[in-house]
């Protein structure tokens, strides 16, 4: 069954216990969207926010490492409480290294590729990861479009991984909500990354009964 992550970069920040208490009936787990101004042209957050939230939430936590040296981040993330990392293709020199060194944590190793990157790129990590993330804005901010011709790459890692066999995760981040979510999970989307999609949507309890209701 699909989860619905949630992306605390859409959220009020200044008011963010309470806008995590208003929606997590209605979410799966959060996701933390670390940025360090390099990778990506903006910055977000790092640790103290992390154990901010541990301060009210036991909800899992996916750390999404936007950033040039994520191998340094990966420990410092688990520690403070994620339950998930997930790391760039497009700066990790030992990929490898860097998916069995999460994994030897007990915690799940998702790879992320930008619009730009192809699918090929991640041939030989496959068998490795307990999931990928697609990227279908080119990441940076909150409240970007989805970029159409996603459509057509994640259709061909859902057709990989039925062909060879493999049960890794499928997730999706950026410009997810109402219009797509439904389509993307019968696709075969796992995983949705949201970010307007939760914390400026008032129709949300509804999209996830939606979500919920598909096998
Ligand atoms: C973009 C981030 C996303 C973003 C998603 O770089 O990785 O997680 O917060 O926000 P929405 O769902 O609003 O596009
Ligand atoms: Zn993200």
């Amino acid at each position: 069954m699909a989860i619905i992550s949630a992306s605390i970069l859409a959220a009020n920040l200044s008011e963010l216990k309470e806008e995590v208490r208003r929606v997590e009936g209605f979410i799966d787990e959060i996701h933390l969207d670390v940025m360090d101004g390099h990778f990506v042209p903006n910055l977000t957050f790092g640790y103290p926010i992390l154990e901010a939230l541990r301060t009210f939430t036991n909800m899992p936590v996916d750390a999404h490492l936007m950033v040039t040296n994520p191998a340094e981040l990966i420990k410092g993330f688990i520690e403070k409480g994620a339950t998930r990392i997930t790391i760039h293709q497009e700066v990790c020199y030992h990929l490898h290294r860097n998916v069995e060194y999460i994994k030897s944590f007990g915690v799940e190793a998702f790879v992320a590729i930008n619009p730009a990157t192809s699918l090929n790129t991640l041939d030989e990590i496959l068998p490795y990861v307990d999931g990928i993330l697609i990227m279908t804005v080119n990441p940076g901010f909150s409240g970007q479009k989805f970029i159409p011709t996603m459509t057509e790459k994640i259709k061909k890692l859902t057709d990989i991984r039925k062909s060879r066999n493999f049960d890794f995760k499928i997730a999706v981040d950026g410009g997810v909500g109402n219009e797509n979510a439904v389509e993307l999970v019968k696709m075969g989307v796992d995983v949705l990354v949201m970010g307007y999609g939760v914390f400026r949507n008032p129709n949300l309890p509804n999209l996830r009964n939606e979500i919920k209701s598909l096998l």
